[in-house]
């Protein structure tokens, strides 16, 4: 079987020792003859990249392994590359959060202002670590998890077309792990009908592989509990702020109860109850860096400290399978069915050609053929555009350095209230951005 050379951008992510334990796990499946790691903070990245050194060593010494901070050490000869880049690191995250609930506004890392200004600060860094893979290794694929995915999928259709880059989320992914539990049914087995944009989409079926359609058995389910289960079946979305979000699935449901909700669309439509719900002082970049950073980057030192990976407790979910099934899909030409940001061309009959939309698609060798999900009803379809043109004003505000645009994308927001509070909020964020953001005029 041939073997692959992987390179992962955001070396030093907190997710980077659940994908490459996911990797190791899958080596018949997908068999690596190179692994790397990059990063643009070596230090961050030296703790995660000796401690998966020692993992390497201890169970596949063949593959050659390494970590770097130079670009085109990193880039040549891959074929993939796995990205989860933060640009500006949670340091960024926690003023994207915290500077609209200053002013009443929802402070989220990838909705409403705070998705716009981690968006503004993305694009740049993401179209230069395209073009360095491009440089170095022109055949090779990204998959990209860096967020807001929405805004950098749009970016890349705009500045970078041809570029071999596939945008995608876990949240579906992982919601599905949560439906499957709560029907028996394992995720394998099923096969699904979605749309929308990224964080803002809807389920409209689930079916086995015979057939039979779940989607009103699981409603009747999420009516009453969300996507709350009593047993966890995912190690990711499971701290207490999560658990909230999946129980808030329950009101998202009740204004369309046709479909089952993407867990985002909590800030989108109860926007007055997630401020009401949040400490403006302790947000969840906060709760993240005290329990996910906190809890990978010791076990990473205690490896380091013990000089062996025996008993490690990395943890891999769907996060990890996801990226792993995708590469494999396009690595072997599978074809299999998966949920992918692509540009609509018609698969969503009745929205722009020229929107970037999540849809299922079949994903092999030549990349991903979305599947047609027909015609949307007009409460889904309003909503969308109102968001996805909020997107498309953040790029074009980025590219043409404009004020204005940006300003117009805030006011848009479903979760700004006025163009008053979006002005104050962009003047705090510009002042905060100054280091990542362009200039605007
Ligand atoms: P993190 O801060 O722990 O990791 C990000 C890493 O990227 C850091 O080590 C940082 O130094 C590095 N980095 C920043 N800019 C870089 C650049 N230009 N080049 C190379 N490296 C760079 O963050 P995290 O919580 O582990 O998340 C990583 C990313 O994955 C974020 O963008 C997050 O939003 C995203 N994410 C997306 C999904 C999804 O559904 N799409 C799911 C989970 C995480
Ligand atoms: C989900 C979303 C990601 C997002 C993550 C945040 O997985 O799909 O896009 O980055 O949640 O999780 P966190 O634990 O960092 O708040
Ligand atoms: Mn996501």
């Amino acid at each position: 079987m041939k073997k692959f050379s992987v390179v992962i951008a955001g070396g030093g992510s907190t997710y980077t020792p659940g994908i490459v334990m996911m990797l190791l796990d899958n080596l018949d499946r997908f068999p690596l003859r190179k692994l790397k790691l990059y990063d643009n903070d070596r230090e961050r990245q030296a703790v995660l990249g000796e401690a998966l050194d020692i993992v390497m060593k201890e169970n596949a010494p063949d593959i050659e392994y390494s970590f770097t901070t130079d670009p085109e050490e990193a880039f040549t000869d891959i074929d993939f590359c796995f990205a989860h880049i933060r640009t500006g690191k949670y340091e960024m995250r926690e003023k994207d959060e915290k500077i609209p609930l200053k002013h009443g506004v929802v402070g989220q890392e990838t909705c409403g202002p705070g998705g716009i200004a981690y968006g503004m600060r993305s694009i740049g860094d993401m179209i230069e670590l395209i073009d360095i893979m491009e440089k170095y290794s022109p055949d090779a694929w990204m998959l990209n998890y860096s967020n807001p995915a929405a805004i950098v999928a749009e970016a890349c259709r705009v500045l970078r077309p041809n570029s071999k880059v596939l945008n995608i989320c876990d949240m579906p992914v992982g919601t599905l792990r949560r439906m499957s539990h709560i029907i028996g049914i394992e995720p394998k087995d099923l096969e699904v009908r979605y749309f929308g944009l990224n964080h803002f989409g809807w389920w409209t079926s689930i079916k086995d592989k015979e057939g039979h359609e779940y989607l009103p058995q699981i409603r009747d389910y999420v009516a009453e509990n969300g996507y709350l289960t009593q047993k966890e079946v995912d190690t990711q979305h499971t701290d207490a702020s999560w658990q909230e979000t999946h129980k808030k699935a329950k009101d998202l449901l009740a204004v369309d109860p046709r479909f089952l909700p993407n867990t985002y669309l909590k800030y989108y439509f109860y926007p007055d109850y997630v401020v009401e719900h949040s400490n403006p002082e302790f947000t969840r970049a906060n709760e993240v860096i005290a329990g996910r950073e906190k809890t990978v980057f010791s076990t990473a030192r205690n490896i380091i400290e013990r000089g062996t990976a025996e008993g490690c407790e990395f943890e891999m979910g769907a996060h990890a399978v996801f990226i792993v099934d995708l590469a494999r899909a396009i690595a072997f030409n599978t074809h299999e069915r998966m949920l992918l940001i692509v540009e609509n061309n018609g698969a969503i009959a009745n929205f722009d050609d020229d929107a970037m939309v999540e849809v299922p698609c079949i994903i092999g060798s030549d990349g991903p053929e979305p599947l047609s999900q027909g015609k949307i009803p007009e409460f889904q379809r309003a909503l969308m555009y109102q968001q996805v043109t909020v997107e498309k004003l953040v790029v074009q505000a980025y590219i043409e350095g404009s004020y204005q645009k940006l300003w117009q994308a805030l006011t848009l927001s479903k979760t700004v209230p006025s163009a008053k509070v979006a002005k104050e909020i962009l003047d705090d964020l510009i002042e905060a951005n100054k280091a990542y953001w362009p200039e605007l005029h």
